[in-house]
């Protein structure tokens, strides 16, 4: 960043990974940097990404590209890693900041469109809404039933957050006014503004699982939560409560996801996230009643991605024009 001649952003190669919303690269090329945009809907295999990036000083990518630690150390050239997502557990921020390349990310901006997903899924769920729909397309229809096709209600229910971050926080709100759900969290830390305004209870991660009738995800993905609903804490949970996952797959064991829903360890499943994405069509979990699954859809609005376009843009732009940036996972590399 010494040398001003070298930074101009006419100088400075972009190579963006996916088709993003314009208002992004609309931005970028605005000020002048010259962006290479892979050109085709799906991501980048690894060996591409790797080829392509040569020649290149920035990175647009988002959570389908791995950059890994052989990635960040072949590529010498690389000076910010901006990424087009909340979550960046697909990026080697360790290797990144030994390398000494900032990281940006795109929070806040998408936490009312995944919190609508969060909440969607649970009611989904709790009426077995998916599994009924298909029930539709196969002339299953047969006629009112008084005591088939029964959900569960949600009111005055006990709401259980697995991570209030910003968006666990959002998908309390809207249990706490749609329903009245009590609220409990278990989290790294406590977070006094859901402890004020909800009145929320932090609980160890045990009595979440014991005390919880929905408990839903949104914490990260990190070595910590890897797997950390296991079947052990599948069958810690009520077999009356839904589990909905909105964050990352990998939190949960799909197997032993699979395995308690089958054993009615727990009352149904809800995500929008799942391990491997895609997951296979023919997955058991697809046909199963008290599923909902969707395609990793949670931040899929014009709003939501058009704003995080905007902000992996704006830290690419603002890193070459102050040196810093506004949305900064790993900000010790600056200091
Ligand atoms: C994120 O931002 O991490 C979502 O999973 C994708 O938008």
């Amino acid at each position: 960043m010494n040398d001003p001649e070298k930074n101009r952003p006419g100088k400075v190669k972009i190579l963006v990974t996916r088709q993003f919303p314009r208002v992004g690269t609309d931005i970028l090329s605005g000020q002048g940097f010259s962006l290479t945009c892979w050109p085709e809907e799906r991501p980048m295999t690894y060996e591409e990404l790797s080829e392509n990036i040569k020649g290149h000083q920035a990175l647009l990518c988002t959570l389908t590209d791995r950059i890994d630690k052989l990635f960040i150390r072949s590529n010498p050239q690389l000076e910010i890693i901006s990424q087009f997502a909340v979550g960046y557990d697909n990026i080697d921020i360790d290797a990144a900041s030994a390398a000494g390349i900032p990281v940006g990310f795109t929070p806040d901006v998408m936490s009312e469109a995944t919190a609508d997903i969060a909440f969607g899924l649970m009611i989904a769920t709790a009426r077995k809404m998916f599994y009924l729909h298909k029930t539709i397309l196969k002339g299953e229809w047969g006629y009112f039933k008084p005591r088939g096709n029964l959900g569960m209600e949600l009111r005055g229910k006990i709401l259980g957050i697995f991570g209030m971050g910003r968006i666990g926080m959002k998908m309390a709100q809207r249990c706490r006014a749609a329903y009245d759900m009590e609220v409990i969290y278990h989290n790294r830390s406590r977070n006094e503004e859901a402890d004020t305004l909800l009145d929320a209870q932090w609980v160890e991660f045990p009595e979440l699982l014991e005390r919880s009738d929905v408990v839903s995800v949104h914490s990260v993905l990190s070595d910590e939560t890897r797997g950390i609903f296991d079947l052990e804490a599948f069958c810690r949970m009520k077999p009356s409560a839904p589990f909905i996952n909105t964050a990352r797959g990998p939190i949960h064991n799909e197997p032993d996801l699979l395995a308690a829903l089958k054993a009615e360890e727990i009352w149904g499943a809800g995500l929008d996230v799942t391990d491997p994405e895609p997951m296979d069509r023919n997955h058991p979990l697809l046909s199963m009643e008290n599923v909902s699954v969707l395609p990793h859809i949670g931040s899929g609005t014009r709003e939501a991605r058009d704003n995080m376009s905007r902000l992996a843009a704006e830290n690419i732009a603002a890193f070459y024009k102050t040196g810093t940036l506004p949305h900064i996972v790993n900000p010790g590399v600056l200091a």
